[in-house]
């Protein structure tokens, strides 16, 4: 947009995209007419950064800073991202989990500016319409949610914005994707959380959840619409329950650009940190053999990947499939089980039935232990000095969430094995030393995948998303933990470097979607400079 295009006066202050509050310049002032509308003195964006900074000091909890930021974005987008941008480490928790969980569960009452989509069900027939309601043309990315199952806390109804408003911060803020393509939508088809539904302030439908073909349909014409309105699109499906996250990627994968975080995400990052994790322990995949604890949707993910991994260096589906195993709530999974799911059923290999998780491991002798079960503590001292004494670098995966459901911490996890553990957590777990060693462990988090992935997407035009490039995107992490990373014990790189570390992983994700013929665009010369080009950076441009 020239200058000429740009709104003036109190409309171009109220515009987050260009809206550069007191760091326009004193000619700005006097060409877009706010000459008067702002304090005399201009701030640069630095100093806009210090006065946040204090303002954010100044709060008492993390939820209130959630809304500071967010009233920024609304108001300027460039500072908001400007400081997001400045400490990643300090602001991803804040703009997204854990501090989002409780935006969504108070958002009726305290967030208001609309800065995303709604589509409630009532509108069928007429989504087309209401996506051509969003000012923005050439949307590249939807993050979208239902509501239904947002983080562990359940049903939250239309407060399920804050989901996709949080993770397409992400997208800009780890991954340089230019914000004005992206654009967050809530599905409403209604909600069983009965608080909401007696609460006068509640804006979302107040009506049970729509099921069954109702919904399938209106799903069905929410993903054509998209097609229609914005071609280049790709749709990220995030927080829906297990019944439909399944068969919503499974029906859509093959023919649009898309793909689900929690079920794809969620396993990548578990394969980048084994990949850091075997030059620890040496060897490849194939020499190891895992045992989850738990057998639900995140165990299902992870080890189908990891299985589609084993194959990649050369074992059959049979071979790989026999290095993987699960135990969940009632043993391990054996093909005699009648309790067993279709997916599961995959997994469950002939054996005699473990009395419990240590005679499984005692049995199987597995090289890594992956905690998806939901109940913390479950990795105890026995399960972990056995794991030790098994193998010389264990890998220790307690990947519940949140802290309190780990199934052991990363004190316990050293401790009990001599210091000898490969570990990586799902929730944080604050720097240790134990008998004069420092470890710092990592944290195995969907946003070292998700962003360059889609950096990946928007700088190719990619039209599909097959599963080996989320193979590719969990090596492209893998690689950039360096030796120094390692000694600490931390086998994903630092959050600080996410932005850079993303864009890397980005430019191995883009070449492998150019050698699947699957991008809209030319190779570049040098991808990763392209990437770095593409990027966004939180920096005013001059209006002049
Ligand atoms: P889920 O409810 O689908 O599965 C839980 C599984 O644990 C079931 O198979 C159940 O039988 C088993 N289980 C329950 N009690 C057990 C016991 N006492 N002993 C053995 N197994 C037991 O849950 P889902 O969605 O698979 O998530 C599991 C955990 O993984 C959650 O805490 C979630 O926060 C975490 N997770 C972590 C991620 C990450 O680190 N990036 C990503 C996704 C999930």
């Amino acid at each position: 947009m020239n200058s000429y295009q740009l709104p003036t006066g109190s409309t171009l202050l109220h515009n987050p995209r260009y809206n550069k509050g007191t760091a326009f310049t004193e000619e700005e002032r006097r060409l877009f007419h706010i000459e008067g509308l702002l304090p005399p003195v201009p701030l640069d964006l630095q100093r806009q950064i210090a006065r946040t900074f204090i303002q954010l000091d100044d709060l008492a909890t993390d939820f209130q800073r959630y809304r500071l930021l967010n009233e920024i974005r609304a108001r300027n987008e460039t500072l908001f991202y400007a400081v997001v941008m400045s400490d990643p480490e300090r602001f991803l928790p804040i703009i997204y989990t854990p501090t989002v969980g409780e935006a969504c569960q108070k958002f009726n009452h305290f967030i208001g500016s609309p800065m995303g989509l709604y589509l409630p069900i009532s509108a069928k027939g007429r989504v087309r319409d209401l996506l051509s309601n969003w000012p923005e043309k050439d949307v590249r990315f939807i993050v979208v949610t239902d509501g239904e199952r947002i983080l562990g806390l359940g049903d939250q109804g239309t407060g399920g914005m804050g989901i996709p408003l949080g993770k397409l911060a992400l997208y800009t803020a780890c991954g340089g994707v230019p914000p004005q393509t992206t654009l967050p939508i809530l599905i409403d088809v209604g909600t069983n959380n009965l608080e909401l539904l007696h609460d006068p302030l509640y804006t979302g439908l107040k009506q049970p959840r729509v099921r069954g073909q109702e919904y399938d349909d209106f799903i069905d014409e929410f993903v054509q619409a998209v097609q229609e309105i914005f071609p280049l699109c790709c749709i990220q499906w995030e927080d829906f329950a297990n019944m439909h996250a399944e068969p919503i990627l499974r029906r859509w994968q093959h023919r649009v650009c898309t793909f689900n975080d929690d079920m794809q995400g969620t396993a990548a990052v578990t394969l980048a940190g084994l990949y850091a994790a075997l030059r620890i322990t040496g060897g490849s995949l194939k020499d190891h053999k895992f045992l989850f604890l738990g057998a639900g949707s995140a165990a299902a993910g992870i080890a189908e990947l990891i299985t589609l991994a084993l194959q990649e260096e050369g074992l059959s589906a049979e071979d790989a499939l026999q290095k993987v195993w699960m135990y969940d709530a009632s043993g391990l999974l054996t093909p005699e089980r009648k309790d067993l799911a279709p997916f599961q059923r995959r997994f469950a290999h002939p054996h005699h039935p473990a009395q419990s998780f240590l005679e499984a491991i005692q049995d199987l002798q597995p090289t890594a232990i992956i905690g998806v079960s939901t109940v913390p503590k479950l990795f105890n001292q026995d399960v972990i000095r056995l794991m030790a004494r098994i193998n010389k670098r264990p890998i220790i995966f307690p990947l519940s969430n949140p802290t309190s459901r780990s199934e052991c911490s990363a004190e316990e996890a050293y401790r009990w094995s001599d210091g000898r553990a490969v570990f990586a957590s799902g929730s944080p777990f604050a720097p240790i030393e134990i008998d004069c060693q420092r470890f710092a462990p990592g944290q195995s988090n969907n946003v070292y995948i998700f962003p360059a992935l889609a950096m990946a997407i928007y700088a190719t035009g990619c039209r599909l998303i097959p599963e080996e490039l989320f193979i590719t995107a969990a090596k492209a992490v893998a690689n950039q933990v360096t030796q120094e990373d390692l000694d600490l014990g931390r086998i994903y790189p630092p959050i600080k470097k996410i932005y850079d570390v993303s864009l890397q992983a980005a430019a191995a994700i883009a070449e492998h979607i150019f050698r699947l013929g699957l991008a809209r665009t030319a190779p570049p010369d040098d991808l990763l400079a392209t990437i770095q080009s593409l990027a966004y950076k939180p920096c005013y441009p001059s209006l002049m």
